[in-house]
């Protein structure tokens, strides 16, 4: 551990750790039990479109969600264009989105004709404020987008009332709150869809790829014939829904191992004076996945968050600030979009940041993260000053 600031790695010290600590969750099965699997895919020479072991995924997924369909796509990307380009039905408008997210978002709506008008996001849970959705809602708008965040979903009830109330669409962006539930149901049936991500870094690792959950027999059958003709193409293959099912397997532990460093976090910046841990709404009542430590950096911390990730990014401690910009201030916002003042999103932009995570860290180093950030706040006048000198 650090003795001297001289010794830390932004100034030419050794890195804490010897290789990077990422913030995926990057959870593999045993190389073998894959190798098995792909066995029979091989020898019957099922290679794509719509093998056995796609609708075996499919088919897991769907009641791993309570949800009559389960359309399994090449990633969560395609998987919400064209639910949002079916929900249209032809339209050009507005698609109400978060301004505080991923930063696909607001791409994702123009491949479905659409153009994003971005709405402030409310302070619990982080995801579209309900009250300014309902106030956004006009005669040009064709759907709403809402993203449910890892820590806390979001407003699902009210704004699904507000779609229903207004005859707009909604569809949920679960990729982050894969296992999550709402209400005490796990998501996968709320909205008029609700699209997940396989990619590596999400809950459930088949490389690449997505998936569409719904209870609306109509919609699924469109989707099913878009992904598999030429009207899409958004198949996925059979070696990536392979390594998805064996993660399926092994889901409940890797949330476990995902609790375990969430609770080594708590306990570690409980002593950091100056970084709060976002925590998950309504613990007690919903499911969670815990798969990334996001933390406020305050005023009470003496370095800017942006001095905080580079300090830790040299000490091999990918650290990344969250969701910053706010998308309508980045330049993910399509020319001619009108910038409007977006309080909360533009202030959780500046706030948080998120610590490394998934299977590749350790408890041992969350107890490292901590001792790291217990010696940046004990030497910071002295840290900011070398930062700015070597700035100059
Ligand atoms: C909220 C959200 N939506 C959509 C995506 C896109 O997922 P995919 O990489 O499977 O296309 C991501 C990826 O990080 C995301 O975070």
């Amino acid at each position: 551990m650090k003795r001297a600031v001289e010794e830390l790695a932004i100034f030419g010290g050794t890195p804490l750790f010897d290789s990077i600590k990422p913030v995926g969750q990057l959870a593999v099965p045993p190389l073998d039990a894959y190798l098995e699997r792909l066995r029979p895919i091989f020898h019957e020479h099922r290679l794509s479109g719509n093998g056995p072991v796609v609708a075996e995924l499919e088919r897991r997924l769907a009641e791993y969600h309570g949800v009559s369909h389960c359309i399994a796509v090449a990633n969560a990307c395609v998987g919400l264009v064209m639910v949002l380009r079916q929900l249209v039905g032809g339209k050009r408008g507005n698609a109400i989105v978060p301004a505080f997210s991923y930063s696909g978002i607001p791409h994702i709506v123009q491949w479905a004709g659409q153009m994003p008008k971005f709405c402030d996001v409310e302070r619990r849970r982080h995801g579209l404020d309900p009250v300014a959705v309902d106030r956004a809602i006009d005669e040009d708008t064709t759907v709403i987008l809402a993203v449910a965040n890892v820590h806390g979903t979001c407003e699902i009830d009210a704004l699904q009332e507000i779609a229903s109330r207004r005859k707009v669409p909604i569809v949920f962006d679960s990729v982050s709150a894969l296992g999550a539930s709402f209400g005490g149901k796990m998501l996968g049936s709320f909205g008029r869809a609700e699209v997940f991500s396989l990619h590596a870094t999400k809950m459930l690792n088949g490389f690449e790829g997505g998936y569409i959950t719904t209870n609306d027999d109509a919609l699924a059958q469109v989707l099913r014939d878009q992904r598999n003709s030429g009207v899409v193409n958004a198949r996925l293959n059979e070696m990536h829904a392979a390594l998805a099912l064996l993660c399926v397997d092994q889901l409940d532990d890797v949330i476990g191992r995902n609790e375990a460093r969430y609770r080594a976090y708590e306990r570690e910046l409980a002593s950091v004076e100056g970084l709060e841990l976002l925590r998950y709404v309504d613990e007690a009542r919903e499911h969670y996945t815990y798969q990334m430590a996001f933390v406020a950096v305050t005023d009470r911390w003496p370095l800017t968050r942006e001095d905080t990730v580079k300090v830790l990014r040299a000490e091999r401690a990918f650290a990344m600030p969250y969701y910053s910009p706010a998308l309508h201030h980045s330049s993910h916002c399509p020319i001619g979009v009108a910038v409007p003042e977006l309080p909360v999103a533009e202030e959780l932009a500046r706030l948080f940041m998120y610590l490394p995570g998934g299977e590749h860290t350790t408890i041992d180093d969350v107890a490292s993260c901590g001792e790291l950030l217990r010696f940046v706040h004990e030497h910071g006048d002295e840290i900011r000053r070398r930062l700015s000198e070597n700035a100059a």
